[in-house]
C-alpha cells in the first residue's frame, strides 16, 4: 500500500504538470501545522523562484489544475504560496479499511532481498551480564525486528568477547587454585572429563580476584597473557578448558538475553574470526597497506580532512598477538564471505567510536568491503543514575542485569498487590510490564544519547512509557470483552471480522478525537519508514505514545460499546481493533510483550 503522503503527491504531481510546472514539486507531507491543516503541499515556493512567478499564484493554478474528484476534501491556497490539505473522512476511511485488511498494517517493505547483520552482543564469557549490556541488547533487538519488518533478511550476531585477557585471567588463577587439573599437564594425551571443572558462580568469584591481583602482580600477569597465547595457538588443555567454560557461560548468557526477549542468530565468538586474521593480514601486507611502526604491525588510516587524533589500526602488537582491533577486521572478512550484506551495523557503546572508525576504513582501505555495503556504528549512549554517572549499585559496584530485571520487576509487582487477580497473573503481569518499563525507557530515548534510569517514571502507568501503551492496549482489549457480551461474538471472531473486511469504518462524520486519531492511524507507515531508514527504535515509541494518547482522548470523547447508532457502532469497533493491531506490531518491534490483563 501507498502511504497518504505519497498519494497526495501523485496528485499533487499530476496537478502541477497540469498547471504547466515540473512534477517534482507535488510533493506533500505531513502538516507542520496541524491546527490549520493535515497535509501541506509547499511545491509552489520552490516553484515561484524557478519560474519567476508569485508563489500564491502558482498555487492558485495548481489548486484549479486539482479540480474536486470527491477524494480530497478541503484543498486550499494559501498566501505566500502552501497549499493545505484537509482530507476527507470518506477518503481516510477507505485508506485505514485497506490497511486493516492488509497484511503489514499496509506497510510495503522497502528492502526486500537485502541482508543486514547486527552485532548488538559483545557479553565477555566468563564474565556477568551487566548494565552495560542493556542497551546494546534492546536496542539490537528492536533494529533488528524493524529490519526485519521492512524486508531484510537479518542476522544478529552475539560477538561474545570468548578470547582476551578475562579468559587467561580465569586460567592463571585456577592453576594456583588447582595446579593438578589435567588441563594444566602438558604431557597429558588422554580424554579430557565430561564435566566442567569449575561452575559459574566459581567463576564469578574467580575473575574479580584474578583481574585484581594482576593489577599488583606482574609476574601474574605475564603468566595471563601467555596463557591467552597459547590457547590461541592452540595447547590441548587449554583448548579443552576454555571449550568446558564457553560452554556453561553461553547456556547462562542465553537464559539471560532470553530473560531480556533478546535473541541472536548466531552465538560466534571473538574466536570464530581467528581463522581469518593471518590470511588478512598477509594479504594486507602484499597489498603494501601494513606498515611496522616501533615493532607493531599497523595500517595508516588517518585522512586529510580528520580534525581529530586518528591513530593507525592495529594489527599486530609488538609481541606478536592479535587484539580487538584485528579480531574485528577479520570478524568483517567472515561476515563478506558468508553473508555478503547490505549493511553490517554495530550496536556499541559509542566510547568505542574510534575504533570502529579506525576498522572501517582498513577494510575500505583493503578492499574487504566495497561500496555495496554500509558500514554502520550504531553507539549507545549510557544509562546513568539520578546522578547522572553510569548507574552502579547502591555500594557502588557494577549492576548485574539479572538483578536489575528482577528490581523493575518487584516494583510493578508492588503496584499490582492489592489488585484482584491470581498470583499466577500477578506474576505474568508483573514480568511483562516489568521488561516493558525497562525496554521502553531506554528505547523511547535516541540511542545515542545517554538517559536517566528512574524506576518510578518507567514503572508510571501514565506518560511516556511501556506500561502506558500496555494499559491502553489491555483497555481496548476490555472495550472488545464488552461490546462481545453485547454483540454476542467472541472477541476472537471479532478481531478477524474486523481484519477481513467484515466490520468496517463508518462513513458517518465524527468528533475531532475521531480523525485525529484516524490520522495517526494512517501515519503508520510513514513512522516505520524513518524508523527503519533511520534505524530508530525512539520513532517506533514516539509513534505508539502519540496513537495511545488519541486512542485515550477518543475512548473519553466517545461512547463505543453503547453508541446506539449500529453502523457507527460497528465502526468503532472496527477502529479499536486496528489500533490495537498497530499496538501490537509496534510493541512486537521493539521486543515487548503485552499481557491479557494489566
Ligand atoms: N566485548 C566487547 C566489550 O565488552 C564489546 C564487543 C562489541 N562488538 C564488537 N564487534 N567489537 O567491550
Amino acid at each position: 500500500m501507498k502511504t497518504l503522503p505519497d498519494i497526495l503527491t501523485e496528485k499533487f504531481s499530476a496537478a502541477f504538470e497540469k498547471a504547466g510546472y515540473a512534477a517534482d514539486y507535488g510533493k506533500c507531507v505531513v502538516s507542520n501545522r496541524p491546527d490549520l491543516c493535515e497535509f501541506q503541499c509547499n511545491g509552489s515556493m520552490a516553484a515561484a523562484k524557478a519560474y519567476k512567478k508569485a508563489p500564491i499564484a502558482i498555487a492558485n493554478e495548481v489548486v484549479a489544475a486539482l479540480g474536486d474528484d470527491g477524494t480530497l476534501g478541503k484543498v486550499e491556497a494559501v498566501s505566500p504560496g502552501f497549499i493545505n490539505i484537509i482530507l476527507s473522512e470518506k477518503t481516510l476511511n477507505s485508506y485505514l479499511n485497506e490497511m486493516a485488511m492488509s497484511e503489514k498494517n499496509g506497510y510495503e517493505p522497502k528492502n526486500v532481498g537485502k541482508t543486514a547483520v547486527i552485532d548488538y552482543g559483545g557479553a565477555n564469557v566468563a564474565k556477568p551480564l551487566h548494565v552495560g549490556h542493556l542497551r546494546p541488547a534492546i536496542i539490537g533487538e528492536s533494529v533488528k525486528r524493524i529490519l526485519s519488518f521492512d524486508g531484510y533478511k537479518t542476522i544478529g550476531d552475539a560477538h561474545l568477547g570468548d578470547w582476551g585477557t578475562p579468559i587467561g585471567l580465569i586460567f592463571t588463577e585456577m592453576q594456583v587454585r588447582n595446579p593438578s587439573l589435567v588441563y594444566f599437564d602438558e604431557n597429558y594425551k588422554g580424554e579430557y572429563p565430561e564435566e566442567c571443572p569449575v561452575t559459574l558462580k566459581e567463576l564469578e568469584e574467580i575473575y574479580p580476584f584474578a583481574s585484581a591481583k594482576s593489577k599488583e602482580d606482574e609476574e601474574y600477569r605475564a603468566k595471563a597473557r601467555q596463557a591467552v597465547f597459547e590457547l590461541q595457538n592452540g595447547r590441548r588443555g587449554y583448548r579443552a578448558l576454555w571449550e568446558k567454560i564457553m560452554d556453561i557461560s553461553k547456556q547462562d548468557l542465553k537464559k539471560n538475553y532470553g530473560s531480556l526477549n533478546v535473541s541472536f542468530e548466531l552465538w560466534y565468538g571473538e574466536s570464530d574470526a581467528d581463522p581469518y586474521i593471518m590470511p588478512m593480514i598477509e594479504d594486507m601486507k602484499k597489498q603494501g597497506i601494513a606498515r611496522i611502526s616501533e615493532g607493531a604491525l599497523v595500517v595508516d588510516v588517518k585522512e586529510d580532512s580528520d580534525n581529530k587524533e586518528m591513530p593507525p589500526c592495529m594489527l599486530l602488537k609488538s609481541d606478536g598477538a592479535v587484539g580487538y582491533d584485528s579480531t574485528d577486521l577479520a570478524t568483517i572478512v567472515q561476515r563478506m564471505k558468508d553473508f555478503s550484506p547490505n549493511k553490517i551495523i554495530y550496536v556499541v557503546d559509542k566510547r568505542q567510536g574510534l575504533h570502529f572508525e579506525q576498522v572501517f576504513r582498513t577494510v575500505r582501505k583493503a578492499g574487504i568491503v566495497g561500496d555495496d555495503t554500509e558500514l554502520i556504528f550504531l553507539g549507545n549512549g549510557t544509562m546513568n543514575g539520578k546522578d547522572g554517572k553510569p548507574f552502579k549499585t547502591r555500594d557502588g559496584g557494577v549492576l548485574r542485569l539479572e538483578a536489575l530485571v528482577k528490581d523493575v520487576r518487584d516494583h510493578v509487582a508492588e503496584k499490582m498487590a492489592d489488585r484482584e487477580l491470581s498470583d499466577e497473573e500477578k506474576a505474568d503481569i508483573s514480568k511483562k510490564v516489568g521488561l516493558a518499563a525497562l525496554k521502553y525507557g531506554d528505547l523511547s530515548n535516541a540511542a545515542t544519547k545517554d538517559y536517566i534510569f528512574d524506576i518510578d517514571k518507567f514503572t508510571s502507568f501514565e506518560g511516556n512509557t511501556g506500561p502506558y501503551i500496555l494499559y491502553t492496549m489491555v483497555r481496548i482489549k476490555s472495550i472488545l470483552e464488552k461490546y462481545s457480551g453485547v454483540a454476542g461474538t467472541d472477541v476472537k471472531t471479532i478481531i478477524e471480522q474486523a481484519s477481513n473486511g467484515e466490520l468496517k469504518l463508518s462513513d458517518i462524520e465524527g468528533n475531532d478525537s475521531e480523525k485525529k486519531l484516524k490520522l495517526q492511524i494512517a501515519m503508520f507507515a510513514d513512522s516505520i519508514m524513518q524508523a527503519s531508514s533511520e534505524l530508530a527504535p525512539h520513532k517506533v515509541c514516539a509513534y505508539l505514545f502519540e496513537l495511545s494518547n488519541f486512542f485515550n482522548s477518543f475512548y473519553h470523547e466517545n461512547k463505543i460499546v453503547t453508541e446506539e447508532n449500529e453502523d457507527r457502532r460497528k465502526g468503532f469497533i472496527a477502529l479499536i481493533c486496528l489500533t490495537l493491531r498497530l499496538l501490537e506490531q509496534g510493541i512486537d518491534l521493539l521486543g515487548i510483550e503485552a499481557p491479557e490483563k494489566m
